[in-house]
């Protein structure tokens, strides 16, 4: 993910927000923002590479972000992945984490972790077929839309990491 696909990085974000299942976010940062609350290195994209003339068309991204500056977490990453409305359902989501998990373990990145509304049964459900296990519930952790919300944690604890 560079510079040149944000505006369609935060497009797709934006779609993601306004579903209402996604995330508590409720508007779209700037790509300085965004760019620099992310790991450059893990975070990627999918292009159909038969894009049009202003470049590949972005399908999808997953981003991933430090969790903290502590010594004993330097190798857990908390990670967001969206994928286009009309590319879904054909495995750009696995994709994308596949690559997430290839980049984060190549770097000696040892856990992933993210939270998932419950509702959003895609998300619980890719995120299980890609190796990530259900933590726990917090509950009404916080307001969406003046609506308390539940959250799901989630983390994949790399097995090749020791
Ligand atoms: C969640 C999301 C990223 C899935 O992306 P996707 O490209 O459609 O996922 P894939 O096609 O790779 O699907 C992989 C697996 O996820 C599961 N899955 C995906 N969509 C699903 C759905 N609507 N219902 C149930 N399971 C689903 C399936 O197990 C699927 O495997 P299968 O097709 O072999 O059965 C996509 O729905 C999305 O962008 N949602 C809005 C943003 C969002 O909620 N992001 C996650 C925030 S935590």
């Amino acid at each position: 993910m560079t510079a040149r696909h944000g505006a369609q990085v935060l497009a797709i974000y934006r779609l993601g927000i306004d579903e209402g299942q996604a995330t508590f976010e409720t508007t779209v940062p700037t790509w300085e923002h965004f760019e620099a609350a992310k790991l450059p290195a893990h975070s990627h994209v999918a292009v159909d590479a038969g894009g049009d003339r202003d470049g590949d068309r972005v399908l999808g991204w997953v981003a991933a972000a430090a969790v903290s500056d502590r010594c004993a977490y330097a190798g857990v990453v908390e990670h967001s992945v969206y994928v286009h409305p009309a590319a879904r359902g054909r495995g750009v989501g696995s994709a994308l984490l596949a690559a997430l998990i290839a980049s984060t373990e190549a770097a000696g990145i040892w856990t992933i972790q993210s939270g998932v509304f419950p509702e959003n049964t895609a998300s619980l459900a890719l995120h299980a077929r890609a190796g990530f296990r259900m933590i726990g519930t917090r509950e009404r952790i916080g307001r969406h839309h003046g609506v308390w919300r539940d959250v799901v944690l989630i983390e994949r604890r790399s097995p090749v990491i020791s």
